[in-house]
């Protein structure tokens, strides 16, 4: 069971919060919906924001596809494999849709961006195509798709942060919970989707973040991940006269909230953490001594060919720093294996930094082309596919190394916040 019921007193400077007359009498909603998400955690954060927005125009959610009006699919396009699950979910509702006359089918996020009205071409069942900025848009589309018309949005902004919404949290736990502190992307790493599917980075209100994460606190949730793409270079300035916000000031502002709110944030790019950053976590009992640092390449050609913009040397400083200011601070990482040209040697640099860096965790990724990406556009995806395969097997069996003996370290210990 969801449960859509607040009790949380109404807080002038935020607005959308106003959901409760819908709770607990199912009747009385318009139409009810589904949303199953894929992805990152933004995309899970961004479910909550879509349901939020719903649940304001009287849509009620459901677990049950069976009974929803609305199906929406929160879709991710980082890999090929990722886009080829979400197709083949959509085939699953075919039967369900033929079944229910007037029942909706909605894409949203980053294979809605990335494929835009050619969804509607290549998945005949689709009725809705939403990206990533244009949630506020969905309760219109919801009408017109009811008409009979296709709908699509999938206009991308240099300003939405959706910072006024109070996001309904699914499958809440009632003690942790993500709050989305900025979109967008401007790196162009070479390999990657998500510049092309989130758009510009922007940063998003300081208030209404902290006022979202002590509203969570009065709640009884005891734990928020700040998140963003690079949450590094959140950077706020307000319109009226106050000091500029950047991510250290950020972190501290939610760590005084109450010392027993434990803070984390992802994702951090390496080129953008600041000793300013690494200063603030150390000081702060609350902020958890955890930094999620892709390297995703050990080996400096292979970096400037991603471009990732910082060399081996220069991770491997950073490294030292975060070990130097908190050395119990746990590290984990991303890696991309067969990145275009990658050698024997490249591979064995990636191994080096993985066991130098002493990861706690890793997330391993047999590189994928992505249509439209610097990458597809200037190299050749030339190492074969069993030889990534092969490299990732490796590399993730190092990681398995690397995360036993970690969590030997931890055994007994308890934790400090
Ligand atoms: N913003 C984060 C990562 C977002 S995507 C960052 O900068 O680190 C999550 C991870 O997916 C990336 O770190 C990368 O390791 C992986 N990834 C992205 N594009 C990929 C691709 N085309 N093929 C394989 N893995 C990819
Ligand atoms: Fe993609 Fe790079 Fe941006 Fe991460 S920093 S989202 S990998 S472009
Ligand atoms: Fe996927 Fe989009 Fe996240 S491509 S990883 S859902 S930003």
């Amino acid at each position: 069971m969801l449960d859509y019921v607040t009790d949380k007193a109404h807080d002038e400077n935020r607005q959308g919060e106003a959901y409760a007359p819908f709770a607990g009498d199912p009747n009385q909603y318009a139409k009810r919906f589904d949303i199953e998400s894929y992805g990152c955690a933004m995309n899970f954060s961004d479910s909550e924001i879509v349901a939020s927005i719903l649940h304001q125009e009287g849509f009620g959610a459901t677990r049950n596809v069976e009974e929803a009006d609305l199906i929406f699919l929160n879709t991710c396009s980082i890999r090929e494999k990722a886009e080829q699950t979400v197709r083949k979910r959509l085939t699953e509702f075919k039967k369900l849709k033929e079944a229910r006359k007037g029942m909706l089918v909605g894409v949203l996020g980053c294979m809605a961006e990335r494929l835009k009205s050619r969804f509607l071409e290549e998945e005949k069942l689709v009725d809705i195509v939403v990206g990533p900025d244009a949630y506020r848009s969905l309760p219109a589309l919801v009408t017109e798709a009811s008409g009979g018309q296709k709908a699509v949005n999938v206009l991308l902004s240099r300003d939405e942060t959706y910072a006024d919404i109070s996001p309904v949290r699914l499958d809440s736990n009632g003690v942790s919970a993500f709050v989305s502190i900025m979109r967008g992307c401007n790196n162009m790493c070479s390999f990657c989707v998500v510049p092309f599917t989130r758009g510009r980075e922007r940063s998003r209100d300081t208030a209404s973040i902290v006022a979202e994460c002590r509203d969570l606190f009065e709640r009884g949730f005891r734990e928020v991940t700040l998140l963003g793409q690079n949450v590094d270079s959140y950077y706020y300035s307000p319109l009226a006269g106050d000091a500029p916000v950047n991510f250290a000031q950020l972190l501290e502002k939610v760590a005084n909230i109450d010392p027993l709110l434990r803070v984390r944030f992802s994702t951090s790019h390496p080129k953008d953490i600041t000793d300013d950053v690494l200063h603030t976590m150390a000081r702060y009992g609350n902020i958890c001594k955890y930094i999620h640092l892709p390297v995703q390449s050990g080996s400096t050609r292979v970096l400037q060919l991603m471009n990732r913009t910082y060399t081996r040397e220069w991770y491997i400083g950073k490294v030292n720093r975060i070990r130097e200011i908190m050395p119990d601070c746990s590290i984990s990482s991303d890696v991309i294996t067969g990145f275009c040209t990658e050698t024997e040697e490249d591979h064995q640099d990636t191994l080096d930094i993985m066991a130098y860096s002493r990861y706690d965790m890793s997330y391993m990724f047999a590189y994928s082309e992505r249509p439209g990406t610097l990458a597809e556009k200037r190299y050749d995806d030339d190492v074969p596919e069993a030889v990534k395969k092969r490299r990732l097997t490796e590399i993730v069996n190092l990681k398995n190394r690397l995360s036993a003996e970690s969590n030997q370290q931890d055994l007994g210990k308890h934790s400090p916040c």
